[in-house]
């Protein structure tokens, strides 16, 4: 669910009918309560999530969901798809159809995936400003060498986008296989870089982003709701 914002009294008007001029007195008796704290101010902003009542009578009372999905290869992240099975029909909730992906991955990528309604929460995930850690265990078809660490750290530049990537912390696991964090998400990022040393990446898995940890025991396309403590480890 996108974000709606809006003021106070205009949400008040409309939802009760009524002029702004009886708003500021239903305010001033004390009658309006939002997120169960009596309100005010006119000019109060609340949004599609904020619980509002009047007289203890609700009027608005939207739910927010978070789910976090196993992503299996061969599954694409879009709501809907003519060719491939999508990360939705992976899912089993009523609510599914309200439901946005928080950073998607390629058809080939498997992994973690979170999908929410709260478009706050999902940006503080994905806008750029924030820097969340993405982490990628990442395999590959040639040996890797200490070469690969300073041109990850450095950026590359990326002629299409005419932009160089951020700073990727890459740790090696053994000869052929990589732990990779990106703070940003661009197209085939980790595929392109790899390529760079014209290597290719044979598996890409996702296994965090921020705080989050995909749950271990969900198998490949199995999903859960995040826990309260899951959802308010996203940093405000
Ligand atoms: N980098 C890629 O190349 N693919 C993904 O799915 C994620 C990061």
């Amino acid at each position: 669910m996108a974000l709606n914002k809006a003021r106070l009294d205009r949400f008040l008007a409309q939802h009760c009918q009524i002029s702004r001029k009886d708003v500021r007195l239903i305010l001033a008796q004390k009658r309006v309560k939002i997120d169960g704290v009596v309100a005010l101010n006119i000019d109060e902003i609340i949004d599609n999530f904020s619980h509002i009542s009047f007289d203890n009578k609700v009027l608005q009372a939207n739910t927010a969901y978070y789910i976090m999905l196993n992503k299996p290869i061969g599954v694409v992240s879009a709501t809907s798809d003519k060719q491939h099975k999508t990360v939705i029909d992976l899912l089993d909730y009523p609510f599914k159809n309200e439901l946005h992906i928080v950073g998607r991955l390629d058809l080939n990528t498997s992994g973690l995936v979170l999908l929410t309604n709260d478009s706050r929460w999902s940006e503080r995930l994905t806008l750029p400003d924030r820097k969340v850690p993405k982490r990628y265990s990442v395999s590959l078809k040639n040996k890797l060498n200490q070469d690969y660490i300073s041109a990850f750290a450095d950026g590359m530049y990326f002629a299409f986008e005419d932009l160089t990537t951020k700073p990727a912390k890459l740790t090696i696991i053994s000869d052929y296989q990589a732990e990779v964090e990106l703070v940003e998400g661009r197209y085939h990022q980790i595929k392109r870089m790899f390529g760079r040393f014209r290597n290719t990446v044979t598996a890409l898995h996702r296994s965090s982003i921020g705080n989050l940890q995909l749950d271990e025991s969900l198998a490949e396309g199995e999903s859960r709701k995040l826990t309260a403590i899951e959802i308010n480890q996203i940093d405000k």
